[in-house]
């Protein structure tokens, strides 16, 4: 089902996506706004400090393979994946820099690390053992990064128990921790200050521990996104953003959204005043309407919630979602839009003529979070690289 059409590599450059594909419903991913991203969070940090691009979730849906292999053009030094799985898929996509699981990994899954060069996290003993016994089997030492629990309660080994984890890892001769990391809860919550200062003075206290046991990682890791701009003092020497690459970061608004989201009108009807709309007949219309059908839905990650609430651009105007979003189809109203017509490109998320539906807006709409609108939109919308 899913498509991907790199527009650069297509010898159709001049074409746009929408006369290579079937459906004309498909998400740009813009490079260039990715790559104006990448480079501010690198004056950021400055030379001494690397990143780690998280792709986790297929790049928070924007294909990490596409943005994988643009941000190692560009010198990103890591790449962070959720399950071994994603890794595995960059790795056949060709990507050669280290990646990390930030999820560790499962079952009988630590040969599959061993074979695709992935390095997995590691929050427990049982774990390590794992990666210990097929690392030994294959004759190689195998590198981890140790995540210290400091306040999120998710992954991690609790601060309180980090010593005696670390007074057992002798028995280890085949793996090596060349990572030391934790994930900071509240970096965007300024009332939770305090909260995300104690985490970091844990961190500084696991990494004392480290040390002191014996253990010398290359890498210290806390920061993503939020504690990039807002904690300067929690960078270590490697950094972890996601949301901020992708520009759905709303507290750096320099940053450029990487994601918009096309379709094109497939069907405009005239309907009369007190006609019901869609699904429920949710919207009914106050005037003689002109009605157009767009061929995208909830299926494809445009949410039921935008129902009767989200806009679109349209002929540099925006025009409202009317009923019921449904699974394939959704209405708008462009009756203030003159001359609308089948065929007219329709712009849901992004930017078109000085207008603009961002992520985050969307997001207020279906009470979610930027990055669950463009970690939502389907494997069904083509991504094309532009
Ligand atoms: C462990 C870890 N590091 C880094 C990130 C990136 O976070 P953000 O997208 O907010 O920069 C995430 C995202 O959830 C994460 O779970």
């Amino acid at each position: 089902m899913s498509q991907k059409i790199d527009v650069r590599a297509s010898p159709t450059t001049s074409c746009s996506a929408s006369d290579v594909l079937g459906r004309p419903t498909w998400a740009e991913i813009h490079l260039d706004h990715l790559t104006e991203n990448f480079r501010a969070l690198r004056t950021r940090v400055g030379p001494q400090v690397k990143i780690l691009a998280a792709v986790k979730a297929d790049a928070y849906g924007h294909d990490a393979v596409i943005v994988a292999r643009h941000l190692e053009e560009l010198g990103c030094h890591w790449f962070g994946v959720a399950l071994p799985e994603e890794g595995i898929a960059l790795r056949e996509a060709g990507v050669t820099r280290p990646i990390l699981c930030l999820g560790g990994f499962y079952n009988n899954q630590a040969p599959l690390l061993l074979e695709y060069e992935l390095t997995p996290t590691i929050y427990d003993r049982e774990m390590l053992e794992r990666l210990n016994a097929a690392a030994r089997l294959r004759g190689l030492i195998a590198p981890y990064h140790l995540k210290v629990d400091t306040g999120m309660g998710r992954l991690g080994v609790p601060l309180a128990e980090l010593e005696e984890f670390l007074d057992r890892l002798d028995s280890y001769s085949h793996v090596k921790m060349d990572g030391l990391l934790t994930h900071l809860a509240s970096a965007n919550e300024p009332r939770q200050d305090e909260f995300t200062r104690r985490q970091i003075e844990r961190f500084h206290r696991a990494m004392e521990l480290v040390r002191r046991a014996g253990y010398r990682p290359t890498y210290y890791h806390l920061a993503s996104s939020a504690a990039i701009y807002a904690y300067p003092e929690s960078w270590g020497n490697m950094v972890r953003p996601g949301g901020a690459l992708y520009g759905l970061f709303s507290a750096a608004p320099e940053l450029r959204p990487v994601m918009s989201l096309h379709t094109r009108i497939i069907l405009v009807k005239t309907v009369p005043a007190g006609a019901p709309l869609g699904y429920g007949g949710t919207f009914v219309t106050r005037r003689e309407s002109r009605i157009a059908t767009l061929p995208i839905g909830y299926q494809d990650g445009y949410c039921r919630a935008f129902s009767n609430t989200a806009r679109v651009i349209i002929r540099q105007r925006y025009a409202p979602v009317v009923g019921r979003v449904s699974m394939d189809l959704t209405l708008i109203d462009v009756t203030d839009v003159p001359g609308a017509r089948v065929g007219d490109e329709v712009v849901l998320l992004g930017e078109k003529d000085g207008l603009s539906v961002t992520a985050t807006e969307l997001a207020r709409k279906a009470h979610t979070i930027s990055y669950e609108i463009t970690c939502g939109i389907s494997r069904r919308v083509p991504r094309v690289a532009v």
